[in-house]
């Protein structure tokens, strides 16, 4: 196996491998195990991907995620984005499904917003535009090294609560079905996500999170708009731009990463899958009440009437 780096300290494309090498043997998996959990994005190009290669591959990482009610293909395995309806026409500008691709291109880590969050997803580009439609991403790992040490200091135990609303809220409040809001209330994780295969701690932070126990709204907002700015600066971050067989593969503990716009007259179609964290991955040190002193905290519904339809939102008291 060889590793071209690709972006700003993190970020590797992988040769001599490929996904089914990985699904097929444990020294496979052990090798790009150890290139993921040290460069964070990985990439494979020629891949010939299906939907049965591209969920043994991501198995072999740990439990997979079904996708979520509201979702296309809810409770599969796979998440599909995409412009395209199942006739193969291309939806509006305006229909909901392009809304909720306008969403992913907010910067976001996948999933944080999940009672259990995700480890890793997994992309395949099955349709790609001509134009645009590229994914970036962000290392929020090299962000946390940038900070100064006594801001780590008053990070490191920090708590944010993040949900779905708050992503989806930002694009449209009449986006998210009553559902949805009903099936995805707000979670709360720690601000810093320690890695135990390396030691190395990264900000778990990005769009599903609004707010930040123990400080106003207004000041937790803008500790977190601040904290995502200084991680998605353009010189820090790495751009793919999609090819015919392309993989990518993330850590969605130490990125954060968005989908960029592309012509509504050209179609695209990607599949993901997403893999669920473990504590062996440092999620039981992600809890909150895995840090001693830090307040439990009530939430309270409100609703209100948005675009004369009835939205209910959380927020926490
Ligand atoms: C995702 C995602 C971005 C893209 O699948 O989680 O955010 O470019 N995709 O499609
Ligand atoms: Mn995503």
């Amino acid at each position: 196996m060889e590793l071209v780096p690709l972006g700003p300290g993190f970020a590797a494309e992988l040769r001599g491998v490929d996904l089914i090498d990985v699904a097929s043997s444990d020294a496979g998996y052990r090798a790009v195990r150890e290139a993921f959990e040290e460069h964070s994005v990985i990439v494979f190009r020629n891949q010939d991907v299906s939907d049965d290669m591209q969920v043994a591959f991501s198995r072999a990482f740990g439990p997979l995620e079904r996708t979520k009610v509201g979702s296309l293909a809810a409770g599969s395995f796979y998440v599909r984005a995409t412009n395209m309806a199942a006739d193969g026409a291309l939806f509006s500008t305006t229909h909901r499904q392009a809304l909720v691709n306008r969403a992913n291109q907010l910067w976001h880590t996948d999933s944080s917003f999940k009672a259990t969050p995700a480890l890793a997803s997994v992309l395949s580009a099955r349709i790609i535009p001509e134009d645009g439609g590229e994914t970036e991403f962000a290392s929020t790992r090299l962000a946390w090294d940038r900070l100064p040490d006594a801001q780590k200091e008053e990070l490191r135990d920090l708590v944010a609560v993040h949900s779905y609303a708050n992503s989806r809220d930002q694009i449209d409040p009449a986006l998210m079905t009553p559902e949805e809001r009903a099936a995805l209330p707000p979670v709360r994780w720690r601000l810093m996500w320690h890695n135990p295969a390396n030691g190395r701690d990264a900000l778990y932070i990005a769009s599903h999170a609004g707010a930040i126990e123990g400080m106003d709204g207004g000041e937790g907002h803008a500790l977190l708009a601040r904290l995502i700015d200084d991680a998605a600066q353009s010189s820090h971050t790495y751009l793919h731009r999609w090819r015919t067989g392309d993989v990518v593969m993330w850590d969605n503990r130490a990125t954060m990463h968005r989908g960029r716009p592309w012509p509504g007259s050209q179609a695209r179609l990607m599949v993901r899958t997403t893999i669920s964290a473990r504590d062996r991955d440092g999620l039981d040190q992600v809890r909150p009440n895995s840090v001693a002193g830090v307040a439990a905290v009530t939430f309270s519904v409100k609703e209100e009437t948005h675009r004369g339809r009835r939205v209910c939102g959380w927020r926490w008291v």
